[in-house]
């Protein structure tokens, strides 16, 4: 999808920061233009905005531009945070983690009194799933949880493929955390609540790419214009 879109929905975002706001900075290439877009409010003269970054991808980019960042141990609750989607339904139920921040986009989103999802329209979807589901697993043990993932995939009517997800060094993607991840292709999730419960009942997942009940608005850009779902 056009990266104008994106760029529409993030320009949308930014009239949510008010001076002062301490705001998580989310992952991906339409955060990226929220950044981007949000350094160049603050050269104009919003004042006091501190960035808490999802990812080192982010941090690297923002520090790059000049926003003044911090970390949850100094602000541990933002005023918002703006981040990206890979799918989200009409009670604003998401996947994310496609971009393999989904541990630390978590923690800021739970952190935060506001969270803005910014996404072109064809991340709305009816049911979740289509886009593998990424779960975030402790290197250690990886074959035995890998075994039980896959059981209650198929307990939950999932057959789709699980994979580890690999770099383009050709090694298994690490994360900022020192995690790897497996994408599951899921296909429908009729139950994102009871699934959630379930894979964070196995041992080794750090935690999924459900994000159920964190976003508060949804910014959605389209061709004919913006939709905005709360
Ligand atoms: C990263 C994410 C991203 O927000 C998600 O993958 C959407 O990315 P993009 O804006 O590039 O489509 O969850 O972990």
């Amino acid at each position: 999808m056009s990266d104008e879109l994106k760029r529409q929905a993030a320009a949308k975002a930014v009239e949510f920061v008010e001076a002062g706001m301490r705001v998580g900075l989310g992952t991906g290439s339409t955060a990226a233009h929220f950044v981007d877009l949000l350094a160049a409010r603050v050269r104009e003269g919003l004042s006091d905005i501190v960035g808490v970054p999802t990812s080192e991808a982010t941090r690297a980019q923002a520090e790059k531009l000049g926003i003044k960042l911090a970390t949850l141990d100094e602000f541990p609750v933002l005023d918002l945070t703006v981040d990206g989607a890979d799918e989200i339904d009409a009670e604003l139920r998401m996947i994310k983690g496609g971009g393999g921040a989904l541990l630390r986009e978590k923690i800021v989103a739970t952190a935060s009194e506001q969270v803005v999802i910014i996404a072109d329209k064809s991340k709305l979807v009816e049911t979740l799933g289509a886009f593998p589901l990424p779960l975030e697993i402790v290197p250690f043990g990886l074959g035995a949880t890998r075994n039980l993932v896959e059981l209650l995939a198929a307990d939950a009517g999932c057959e789709g493929e699980i994979s580890l997800r690999m770099g383009a060094d050709g090694k298994p993607f690490m994360t900022d955390s020192g995690n790897v991840i497996l994408d599951c292709a899921f296909g429908r999730i009729e139950d994102p609540e009871g699934l959630d419960d379930a894979l964070k009942l196995v041992p080794g997942v750090v935690e999924t790419g459900l994000f159920l009940g964190i976003a508060d608005v949804a910014i959605l850009s389209a061709a004919d214009g913006i939709e905005v779902l709360e």
